[in-house]
């Protein structure tokens, strides 16, 4: 697969602490539903970083300007936001605030979130009567501008201070504003992929991402990649997707999503069978007929068309069978042990690694893999929530 972008598809962190991930993931979520709708940034931190090297950032105090609006709630409390004349939001804090993280390699820093939901895992450690949790957030990278930023009554001239970076918000590239016609249609699911339909928008967080869906019957034109042969891919491409993702994958096709914002409907391929009807491997789905709830009407008729040996009652409502050939085979190469695809939730056991490699195989029933990003569009929704405090 070609090398692009990591973005933050997945919704944050699926690498590394579970807990600081999640804390991005609050941070970041409140990001993308808020004030910066309008204003596509990719969002980048310890675990996310930025495709450039993770250079230390020089800065001149002169591109500094006040940060706008909501953007100061990027941050979590014990960060403080610092914006660029060209739109970068940064969250730092002093050098001195910085200790060795227990498990990363970096430098962490103390962030604070609110816990109004106490039964929310990141609040589980909390005694009676507090409401914010406390958190140690990895350093991205330092920061060294020609003023303190954090205590003005100190600033001496010409000395350098210097900041660690938690996140940073970079202005991505423009998007146009979603149409009518971007909008049509965007419900899709993976009855629309039986029934022959390749081409799906795919909405996550207030954007549209095309899509171009490759099967069985619309195999890759590309040789080579994912043209019916093997491939290989290590674990750490894998994470959980969206929920709006996970959709194009028919039961019990297993979600997974790459960093590069493909998603793959996989199954272990020890539990696929030779099926005579597509003379290649296949799983066997079992799917609700009346399930209209993601399903245009005009897309039905692949329910409706099927044989009685294919159709059948289970929990008093109609099923139809479907053998979903595999188009490909992916072999997921990792140093874990045991990897239960069907319980991956986008987190890596930890503390299991051994020095050999495994091979994981899999069936990819079918593959989605994003358009040019070009191609993307905001949705323009004038009751768009508003951007949650992070703190
Ligand atoms: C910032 O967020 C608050 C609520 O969290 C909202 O009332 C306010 O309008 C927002 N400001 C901007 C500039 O978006
Ligand atoms: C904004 O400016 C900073 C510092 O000058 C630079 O590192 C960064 O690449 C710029 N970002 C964009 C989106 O132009
Ligand atoms: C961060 O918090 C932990 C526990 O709440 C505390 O032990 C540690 O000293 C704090 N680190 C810094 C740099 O304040
Ligand atoms: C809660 O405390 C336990 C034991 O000290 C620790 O392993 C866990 O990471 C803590 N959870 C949070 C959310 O801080
Ligand atoms: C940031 O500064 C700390 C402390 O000076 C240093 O250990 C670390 O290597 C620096 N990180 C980068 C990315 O330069
Ligand atoms: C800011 O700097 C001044 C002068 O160095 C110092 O007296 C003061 O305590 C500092 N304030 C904070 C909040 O660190
Ligand atoms: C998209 O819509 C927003 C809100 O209506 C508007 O402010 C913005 O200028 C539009 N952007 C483009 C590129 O048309
Ligand atoms: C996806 O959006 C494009 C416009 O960007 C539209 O032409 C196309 O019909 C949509 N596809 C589906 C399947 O809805
Ligand atoms: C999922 O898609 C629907 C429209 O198809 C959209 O309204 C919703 O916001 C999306 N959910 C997420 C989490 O992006
Ligand atoms: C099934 O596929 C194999 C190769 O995968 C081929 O040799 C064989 O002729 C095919 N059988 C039929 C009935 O098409
Ligand atoms: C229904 O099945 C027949 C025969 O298999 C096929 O020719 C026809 O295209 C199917 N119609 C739909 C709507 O799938
Ligand atoms: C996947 O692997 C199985 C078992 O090795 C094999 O029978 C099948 O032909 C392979 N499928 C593809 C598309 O390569």
């Amino acid at each position: 697969m070609q090398q692009k972008k990591r973005g933050f598809f997945s919704g944050g962190s699926t690498f590394g602490n579970i807990l600081t991930g999640m804390m991005i993931y609050h941070l970041t979520s409140s990001l993308i539903g808020g004030m910066f709708r309008h204003k596509p940034y990719n969002v980048y931190n310890y675990y996310n970083m930025p495709p450039e090297a993770k250079q230390e950032i020089k800065m001149p105090s002169n591109v500094l300007t006040l940060c706008e609006g909501n953007s100061t709630n990027f941050c979590a409390q014990g960060t403080t936001s610092i914006c660029t004349t060209n739109g970068t939001v940064l969250c730092v804090a002093t050098m001195t605030n910085a200790v060795p993280c227990a498990e990363e390699k970096t430098l962490c820093v103390n962030a604070t979130m609110s816990c109004p939901d106490k039964n929310d895992p990141l609040c589980q450690n909390l005694t009676k009567g507090e409401d914010k949790a406390t958190l140690p957030v990895p350093c991205l990278t330092n920061l060294t501008v020609d003023v303190n930023l954090l205590n003005e009554t100190s600033n001496n001239g010409n000395a350098d201070y210097k900041y660690c970076v938690t996140q940073l918000a970079v202005a991505g590239p423009e998007y146009r504003n979603c149409t009518e016609k971007d909008l049509v249609g965007t419900t899709l699911d993976y009855r629309n992929v039986i029934a022959g339909m390749y081409s799906w928008n795919l909405t996550v967080w207030g954007m549209v991402h095309p899509y171009a869906v490759f099967n069985y019957d619309r195999p890759m034109a590309s040789a080579g990649s994912m043209g019916g042969g093997d491939i290989v891919m290590p674990l750490d491409m894998v994470i959980s997707c969206v929920e709006n993702a996970t959709k194009v994958c028919a039961p019990p096709l297993v979600p997974i999503c790459t960093a590069y914002k493909e998603v793959m409907c996989l199954e272990t391929l020890t539990e696929t069978k030779y099926c005579e009807r597509f003379n290649t491997t296949c799983v066997r789905s079992v799917l609700p007929c009346d399930a209209a709830d993601h399903l245009q009407d005009t897309n039905s008729p692949w329910c409706s068309n099927r044989t009685e040996e294919e159709m059948f009652e289970k929990d008093g409502k109609k099923h139809v069978a479907v053998q979903i050939p595999c188009f490909a085979n992916i072999t997921v190469n990792s140093n874990l042990p045991s990897f239960q695809i069907h319980e991956f939730n986008g987190t890596l056991p930890e503390g299991q690694n051994s020095s050999y490699t495994y091979h994981y195989r899999y069936c990819v029933g079918t593959l989605a893999i994003p358009g040019p990003e070009s191609e993307a569009c905001l949705q323009v929704d004038p009751a768009a929530p508003v951007l949650q405090t992070s703190s």
